[in-house]
């Protein structure tokens, strides 16, 4: 990139500011970007700097390293299922200790370090996440029978009451939330985070969905990064194989954010400091935007 003065970033950045100022970014605070001191400090600045210019951040955090070590510390060893953690009652315990309490509260204490108001929740509070059981999956393993695995406590999101967020966020804080919710019969469950972002941006009307990743973004065979993805490109690519692994439910969840009213939903590498204001204020971004 050539040679730019301070004035000339600012400049780029203006049009942004005007656009998404008073809106609604979700994002989902996770991987990397989580652990790193440096990168952790980062983020905490760049949350505060878009409240303080009027956009309204709303984070959803993961936690799945943080709860292993907990689970490790007792004895207990994770299983997983297709991703999902098999949650019994003792792991939802830790679940909910972890996320709701230690990982939430430092994120919280981070951001109000640099300035920020920021208040933790898990869908608990207000009655922000009312989830149901997933169902159970079968697996079938090549030597063995089909099985049905049920991974326990896992939720869905069966919906979102997002007043809370509203009081918050027109009062001036900055919602910082732990992926739990709570079923019908007042049972825990243990929720995707990535799934809670999309849904509480859907319920709010989001202008954005940010996803922090640990790569890039969306790559096309070569390996080439794709700045720009259409919903029909994405189905294409993950139809044909181009879109694989650990990238096709971060891409499935883009397009469930979309079909569900969110404007646009951006992939971005979290291991990139001030990912979220490089995406934001400039013409190009630095990861992968995906829209309608
Ligand atoms: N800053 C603009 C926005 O947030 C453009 C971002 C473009 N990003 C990309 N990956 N092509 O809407």
């Amino acid at each position: 990139m050539e040679e730019r003065n301070a004035a000339e970033i600012l400049i780029e950045a203006l049009p942004y500011i005007r656009r998404f100022s008073g809106r609604t970014i979700v994002i989902k605070y996770g991987g990397h970007a989580m652990v790193d001191e440096d990168l952790k400090e980062a983020f905490a600045r760049d949350i505060t700097l878009l409240k303080l210019i009027g956009i309204h951040p709303v984070v959803v955090h993961g936690g799945g390293p943080q709860i292993n070590d907990v689970l490790d510390k007792m004895g207990i060893t994770p299983r997983f299922v297709r991703g999902m953690r098999v949650t019994d009652e003792a792991t939802m315990d830790v679940v909910e200790m972890v996320l709701g309490g230690k990982v939430n509260k430092s994120i919280v204490a981070l951001v109000n370090r640099q300035g920020g108001n920021a208040v933790g929740l898990s869908g608990k509070d207000g009655g922000l996440l009312l989830a149901e059981k997933m169902p159970g999956v079968v697996v079938e393993d090549a030597d063995k029978p089909p099985e049905l695995l049920d991974p326990g406590l896992v939720g869905d999101v069966k919906s979102v009451n997002p007043a809370i967020l509203h009081t918050l966020a027109g009062d001036g804080f900055i919602p910082i939330i732990a992926p739990v919710g709570v079923g019908e019969n007042g049972e825990t469950y243990n929720i995707n985070a990535d799934l809670v972002a999309s849904r509480i941006a859907s319920a709010l009307g989001a202008g954005k969905l940010i996803l922090l990743t640990d790569v890039d973004g969306v790559k096309d065979a070569s390996g080439k990064l794709l700045s720009a993805l259409d919903r029909e490109t994405a189905r294409r690519m993950i139809a044909s194989g181009e879109i694989s692994g650990g990238m096709i439910p971060k891409v499935e969840c883009a397009l469930s954010a979309l079909s569900q009213g969110v404007e646009k939903v951006h992939i971005l590498n979290g291991k990139i400091r001030h990912a979220l204001l490089l995406e934001l204020f400039t013409d190009q971004g630095i990861g992968t935007m995906v829209k309608s």
